[in-house]
């Protein structure tokens, strides 16, 4: 039976960490906020690829969260996650309170400046100055030499891989594929707040994706005819509010109105309260 090492403080964590890089392993680390599903075993089992010492994460971050968002409804199941995180051949997982992050006299933030101007971090606009703190403090006790992450949040792997750059970190960031479902729906720990009625629904996001691909594959460069289609055939579901739909530049954002290479296509979408998010790079 694998063995796997449960880790709530600090001090602990980082002692492991330097006795695992003494002993020569390549330390690896999938940071997550828990209620594990194939999405994350997925970076899991990339990690393992890149390193022997695979070490997962569980913290509920409350940075991040925005005022009258989900922190206190965020779906939470840890007997299952360390079963899961343990069958994965992870060998420790950290999880630690809030009190143990942030203590009571926090006061140190990273903020990046450009990046978080766009996408998710214009409804929410503390959520990435919450990732990149959380991510460089996890980086900086887990003391890892990879970190896998997943390209359904693009936009955070942008924004840890610029911190990691920035603030040169000595860690390689892998962006992993988006898992989905057999019909299409991106994998989210979130898609179990969805009624069964909300969850045909939510299959819009897919939909106007691999419609927007159909429309850039054959000749349509208008990104604003692209994200009108998917406006509306997500508009023709009901319960489905559109936080943002975006044709933009896969490294800087920036919105693109004529397609002449290949974009990133975003959206978020809340249906019923809960807001989901999907994203497809188009080729011409
Ligand atoms: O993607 C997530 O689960 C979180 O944003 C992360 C990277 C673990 C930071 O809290």
């Amino acid at each position: 039976m694998r063995v796997i090492e449960i880790i709530h403080t600090i001090a602990k964590m980082q002692s492991y960490a330097e006795k695992s890089r003494g002993k020569g392993n390549t330390i690896v680390f999938v940071p997550t906020m828990g209620y594990l599903h194939a999405g994350h075993l997925s970076l899991m089992k990339e990690g393992l690829k890149h390193g022997d010492d695979l070490v997962v994460s569980i913290f509920v971050n409350p940075t991040q969260f925005g005022p009258g968002e989900d922190l206190d409804t965020y779906p939470r199941d840890l007997e299952k996650d360390i079963e899961l995180v343990r069958k994965e051949g992870a060998k420790a997982l950290f999880t630690p309170d809030a009190k143990e992050i942030y203590g009571s006299r926090y006061q140190t933030y990273v903020a990046l400046d450009k990046l978080p101007d766009h996408l998710c971090g214009l409804s929410r606009p503390i959520h990435f100055k919450g990732v990149a703190t959380v991510v460089t403090k996890l980086f900086n006790i887990v003391k890892p030499h990879v970190a896998v992450l997943g390209q359904k949040d693009y936009q955070q792997l942008l924004v840890i891989g610029r911190t990691v750059e920035d603030l040169n970190f000595d860690i390689k960031i892998i962006g992993a594929p988006i898992i989905r479902e057999s019909d299409g729906l991106a994998m989210s720990s979130r898609n179990s707040y969805l009624t069964p009625r909300q969850r045909i629904c939510a299959l819009s996001l897919y939909e106007s994706l691999q419609n927007a691909r159909r429309l850039v594959e054959s000749g349509e460069k208008d990104a604003a005819k692209i994200i009108a289609a998917a406006s509306d055939l997500i508009k023709s579901h009901p319960e489905t509010t559109i936080d943002y739909i975006a044709v933009c530049n896969p490294e800087t954002l920036d919105d693109v109105k004529t397609i002449e290479g290949p974009v990133l296509m975003a959206l978020a979408v809340k249906v019923g309260t809960t807001r989901l998010i999907d994203n497809m790079i188009l080729k011409p």
